[in-house]
């Protein structure tokens, strides 16, 4: 980890690089800490093209630009591998990176999505991990990071439920046996006793409907959670909530991942506060 970077007056600058870039959060959330905890230092989005990725890394690298690290973003998650000089384990088993830093002059690399997520949970609903069975729906990019979350707390029982369950095996077979990986049709059966509910699809987004599921077939005091968080109560959130189940939603994923980078640019650990997630629902009302 970076220590010492803030020698007096110095400013630090941090990125977030994708593309697109602009609807990222990121520059709000590490901007209200930069400012709440007095640090002069900024956070910026920068677009960067596929084709000008090197070309950044090697500014990076060389401090040539002048920042001490950043966020990676969509499209730039996995063909940063090659770029970095030393991936850690984490993003090695989640299979990508959206955090990197220099340090000892060298450009490392982690992943904070399966951080962020945990630290959500144990934020909102304390004790989640012993839920015994976990149910995972999505078996995209997002859906990694759940399940290297859900491995290093030791959940054993792991369900997978994709729409196309090639993909699912695939996911199944990287992550070892405690992954059963399932087809749409295998969810009802999968969601009985239960005690954890994950939706890392991208069903309920943009307007889209969710399946007409029975959470109440889950453990009593089961938690049913989401990662999308626009909107903020996803359609599964709402209708586990109709049913009288315990909902988290998303959005402090967001938030708690955005920790770890913090303190590896700025040297100091921020808080994920109510003041800020106000923030950023109030900017997502403006802007969605
Ligand atoms: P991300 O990186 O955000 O996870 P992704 O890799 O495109 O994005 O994955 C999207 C996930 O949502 C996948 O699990 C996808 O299922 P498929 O693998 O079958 O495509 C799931 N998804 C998207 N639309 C869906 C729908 N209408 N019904 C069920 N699953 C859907």
């Amino acid at each position: 980890m970076v220590e010492d970077v803030q020698t007096a007056g110095e400013k630090i600058k941090a990125f977030v690089i994708g593309d697109p870039v602009s609807h990222s959060r990121s520059p709000i959330i590490h901007t209200h800490w930069l400012r709440s905890l007095d640090i002069t230092g900024s956070y910026e989005a920068i677009t960067v093209k596929s084709g000008n990725l090197p070309s950044f890394a090697e500014a990076l690298k060389s401090g040539q630009n002048g920042y001490i690290g950043g966020n990676v973003t969509i499209p730039h998650k996995e063909t940063v591998f090659e770029l970095v000089d030393h991936v850690d384990e984490t993003a090695r088993k989640i299979g990508a990176v959206n955090t990197i830093w220099m340090e000892d002059g060298r450009l490392k690399a982690t992943n904070t999505d399966a951080f962020g997520f945990a630290a959500n949970l144990d934020a909102r609903s304390p004790g989640w991990d012993a839920c015994g069975k976990a149910v995972v729906l999505g078996a995209g990019g997002a859906s990694r990071a759940i399940l290297y979350a859900l491995t290093e707390r030791g959940i054993t029982d792991i369900h997978l439920i994709n729409r196309t369950a090639s993909r699912a095996e695939a996911l199944a077979a990287r992550f070892g046996p405690t992954i059963k990986p399932g087809g749409m049709e295998v969810l009802p059966a999968a969601l009985e006793g239960a005690g954890l509910f994950v939706n890392t699809s991208s069903l309920g987004m943009d307007g889209t409907t969710a399946p007409d599921l029975d959470f109440s077939t889950m453990t009593s005091g089961a938690l049913v959670t989401d990662i999308v968080y626009v909107p903020l109560i996803t359609p599964f959130l709402a209708k586990a909530q109709t049913q009288g189940m315990k909902t988290v939603d998303g959005l402090g994923m967001l938030l708690h991942q955005a920790v770890p980078g913090f303190a590896i640019w700025f040297g100091t650990r921020p808080e994920v506060t109510d003041e800020l997630r106000q923030t950023i629902i109030n900017d997502l009302e403006l802007h969605t």
